[in-house]
């Protein structure tokens, strides 16, 4: 008699409370039961994960598929080859933006964004909404009900042309969150300190990549967390700081936290694992460093690591925004000439995530199993609505897993990687610990270099409620 349609045997699992030994038995895409010694007869089909770690499959919550250009070069990825990338990677579902256009009903953002992911995504997905024009209608109607459909949290910009919102205006969108329990991500960024830095390297004509660094400082990032704390406090509802880059706005957030304050936040393995030296090389190799906020002075990594040791970081994500350095539509031809404000930031990370934090933290001793898997999975399923059912390994949840190999090493190559970029920043890195096979809902979807599920597995997924937003209320 089968009573499982694959047993997952023999291997270390893994979650964010525990490490041990446990077969996992599979049925119709969700884990119903974890066993001492399962009976191999019972199972339709059996993987050995002998001297494997059965992890939970990553969850990525911020990252950029198929979007409108950031600054004129377009972005690399579908779809198809966002999530192929993240499922090599070990990550099992991703939460891309569906970004607004200034006067673009949020119904119609979605809609278009439905029809850009299906039938290609092979991770499962949900979308963060991106709040560009938040109108009566927008805030009044639309918003109440795509969270009630499952779209349950949202970005607004302190910066960038086309998106970038006033204080009284993200105060609104606070309050309308607060009204429907919506989660607003922030990106905090001075815009006026920026563009007037800028414009001062500008006058000078000093404006290589590197001065990206410069316009984009610290104080700028520092003044913006603050203030998104504090417009926080104003409506009383709970935020998300994405992508934060310095110790500076880290320690508004650790601030603020320190006072019971709802303030979450996330930083990226760019802000671990660069800094302006990279930036500061010459000609286009330093472009392919640019990202918003950008990574800061070398002593920076060092005050982040301990943030995420402390708690202060809830998340590890990639902030996937893939260009190609070449070639049409490419940075080079869109930004025209080497100037630090042409080039479009962001920066490829969606299938090194998991492997460069295993590798530094991990295997480092920076960071135990445990936390490993809390800041890349069950975290990001809880603040987005997705836990139980994603971001673990228990009795009802979706058969999402990644099997590691935690000491194959790999020296990583762009020629490696699964995205349709040109380059990986961490070129020639050596790693240890690898995720050499990927399942989504019981369906193996990688397996040790060869695709094995078919384009389009991915379901979409209607999110619930923020745990930052129901403990709040709580
Ligand atoms: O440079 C970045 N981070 N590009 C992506 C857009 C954003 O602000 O997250
Ligand atoms: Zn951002
Ligand atoms: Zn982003």
């Amino acid at each position: 008699m089968v009573e499982y349609d694959l047993l997952v045997k023999n291997g270390t699992v893994v979650t964010a409370a525990d490490t041990f030994h446990a077969d996992v038995a599979i049925r119709d895409g969700r884990i119903i039961a974890l066993l001492d010694d399962a009976d191999v007869g019972l199972a339709d089909s059996v993987i050995d994960a002998t001297d494997r770690l059965v992890l939970p499959g990553g969850i990525e919550g911020h990252c950029h598929i198929d979007e409108p250009s950031f600054g004129g070069a377009k972005l690399a990825d579908d779809f198809e080859s966002g999530s192929r990338a993240a499922v090599c990677g070990g990550t099992t579902t991703i939460i891309p933006f569906a970004q607004q256009i200034e006067g673009m009903s949020l119904r119609q953002a979605v809609d278009d964004y439905h029809t850009k992911a299906a039938g290609k995504s092979v991770a499962d997905y949900g979308f963060h909404l991106i709040l560009s024009d938040p109108n009566e209608q927008v805030l009044g109607q639309e918003l109440p009900a795509l969270i009630a459909d499952g779209y349950t949290s949202f970005k607004v910009y302190m910066t960038y042309d086309g998106l970038r919102l006033e204080d009284m205006q993200i105060l609104d969108v606070l309050a309308t969150a607060k009204a429907h329990q919506g989660f607003v991500m922030i990106h905090c960024e001075n815009d006026h300190c920026i563009r007037w830095l800028a414009e001062q390297l500008e006058r000078k004509d000093d404006i290589g990549p590197e001065r990206f660094g410069v316009a984009h400082g610290p104080a700028a990032e520092r003044e913006a967390t603050h203030r998104a704390i504090t417009l926080s406090e104003v409506v009383d509802t709970p935020v998300f700081i994405v992508h934060v880059s310095s110790h500076q706005a880290m320690e508004q957030i650790a601030w603020a936290r320190s006072r019971g304050m709802p303030i979450h936040a996330e930083t990226c393995p760019q802000y671990l694992f660069l800094s302006t030296d990279d930036f500061s090389q010459p000609g286009w190799e330093g472009a392919k460093y640019i990202c918003s906020p950008p990574p800061r002075d070398p002593d920076n990594p060092d005050h982040l690591w301990r943030g995420i040791q402390n708690g202060i970081f809830q998340l590890i994500s990639s902030d996937h925004c893939p260009y190609r350095m070449e070639g049409p539509g490419g940075r080079i031809e869109s930004a025209g000439e080497l100037h630090f404000h042409k080039i479009s930031p962001g920066l490829p990370g969606i299938e090194t995530r998991l492997p460069l934090m295993f590798s530094e933290g991990v295997v480092k001793g920076r960071i135990d199993l445990q936390t490993f898997v809390a800041i890349t999975a069950t975290n990001a399923a809880k603040l987005y609505g997705l836990h139980p059912r994603k971001g673990t390994i228990a009795v009802g949840a979706d058969a999402d897993l990644a099997l590691w190999d935690a000491e194959r090493t790999v020296t990583l190559e762009h020629a490696m990687l699964h995205d349709n970029g040109d380059y990986t920043p961490y070129e020639g890195r050596e790693i240890t610990g690898w995720p050499v096979l990927s399942m989504v809902r019981g369906t193996v979807v990688w397996n040790d270099g060869e695709f094995t599920a078919p384009t389009g597995h991915g379901e979409f997924l209607h999110r619930g409620i923020s745990s930052a937003v129901s403990t709040a209320a709580a």
